[in-house]
């Protein structure tokens, strides 16, 4: 493990390793921390009902000031920026915060692989605008085919049917390749592990399996409520033979399987049983501009403080830089110990609705 090093403004517009020898690669930027939708291991009514403050329209970071935060991050190496939520649907004029995004190069030139994460309410109306506005590929998320399970997962009487045709929309206006996220949680959807998996078994999208997580504290988390990976992938097998597919790159929070009889490919996301944390690529920047360098994080940085105070791009480049030579997270890894430390200090994480996944 190298130490933490100084960054030097004058050359920190390159690319940044931290103290785990980790490099910056992706973006994470949550558009809003509303959302439509209830998810009970997300947004539980009980603590996010209506007394629940959201933040003000001036608290929330402009497009332009996204932007420019993308721009620096894109010279310190990002290659790939996720739109996230809350639900990133239900910002206004979201088109064109991906047009601006999509403008973007790396040092080299390339383009950005820009990806929007969302519950799909507003996916099939909003489909069409988000292409001509550069968006490349949705992940859709789905927890379940049943409408009874997908309503009380949702809890907001949200019919499966119509998550559905939006994926069917996206699909055709060209927004894949499409990946489906189902959360796993013991005892509320894993009754629908197979169905799914049979369901976009002969359709080109990718369908996702993940370990239900302890972000935040609203979702009162239990281990007993996680279906393991493996368990997923053998109860898939015993049914649907499948096999293991090398990553696409590294630091995919995705393990690849493929159906033996070459009809498509599903993952699983393991981050409680099999942490990811040695090659985790990923900064996240909240809907009012904190930088947090993990997901179960307890504090962010306050780049909007730095940048409403008049920052200049060397400055604001110099101290993104800073936090992420800086970083040493890996809450997967040591989740346990982690939990007793934070315990011992009533330190609080922040909430999956809030940092965006
Ligand atoms: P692509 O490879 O670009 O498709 O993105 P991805 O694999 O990162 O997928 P996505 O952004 O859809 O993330 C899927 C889920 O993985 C998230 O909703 C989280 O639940 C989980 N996840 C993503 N990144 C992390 C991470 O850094 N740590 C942990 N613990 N979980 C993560
Ligand atoms: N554990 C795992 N995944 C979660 N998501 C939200 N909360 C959790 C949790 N506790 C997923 C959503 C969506 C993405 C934004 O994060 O299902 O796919
Ligand atoms: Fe909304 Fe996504 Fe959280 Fe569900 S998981 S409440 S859709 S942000
Ligand atoms: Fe990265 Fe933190 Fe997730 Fe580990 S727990 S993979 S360090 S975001």
């Amino acid at each position: 493990m190298s130490s933490s090093r100084p960054v030097d403004p004058q050359t920190s517009a390159s690319p940044v390793v931290d103290t785990r020898d980790r490099q910056l690669r992706d973006l994470r930027i949550s558009v809003t921390d509303r959302c439509n939708f209830r998810c009970v291991y997300c947004m539980p009514k009980e603590v996010f009902g209506k007394d629940f403050t959201f933040m003000e329209r001036d608290e929330l970071l402009t497009f332009e000031e996204i932007t420019r935060l993308a721009g620096i991050a894109v010279a310190h190496g990002v290659e790939k920026i996720r739109l996230t939520g809350g639900e990133p649907l239900l910002r206004k004029g979201l088109e064109d915060l991906v047009g601006m995004l999509t403008a973007l190069r790396t040092p080299a030139g390339a383009q950005i692989d820009v990806a929007l994460t969302t519950n799909g309410s507003a996916l099939a109306s909003k489909a069409a605008s988000l292409k001509d506005a550069g968006l490349q590929r949705v992940t859709v998320s789905l927890d379940s085919l049943d409408d009874a399970t997908f309503k009380a997962a949702n809890d907001v009487d949200f019919p499966v049917s119509k998550v559905l045709h939006a994926i069917d929309v996206a699909h055709q206006i060209g927004l894949g390749p499409i990946k489906i996220n189902m959360v796993v949680k013991r005892g509320q959807n894993d009754h629908d592990i197979v169905a799914m998996a049979r369901h976009f078994k002969d359709t080109p999208h990718i369908l996702r399996f993940i370990e239900y997580m302890d972000v935040g504290a609203s979702n009162d988390w239990k281990m007993a409520e996680v279906v393991p990976s493996s368990e997923v992938i053998s109860r898939i097998h015993a049914e649907l033979p499948l096999e293991p597919v090398t990553a696409n790159y590294p630091g995919e929070t995705s393990s690849r399987w493929r159906y033996q009889d070459g009809t498509g490919e599903i993952g699983v996301i393991s981050s409680v049983t099999q942490a990811f944390c040695h090659s985790c690529t990923r900064v996240r920047v909240s809907t009012e501009g904190k930088l947090y360098t993990c997901l179960f994080a307890t504090e962010g940085h306050d780049l909007r403080a730095i940048m409403r105070g008049g920052c200049s791009d060397q400055q604001l480049s110099a101290a993104m830089a800073q936090l992420w030579a800086e970083r040493t997270d890996n809450y997967s890894q040591r989740r346990s110990a982690r939990t007793s430390e934070l315990r011992a200090t009533g330190k609080t994480k922040i909430e999956m609705s809030y940092i965006g996944g």
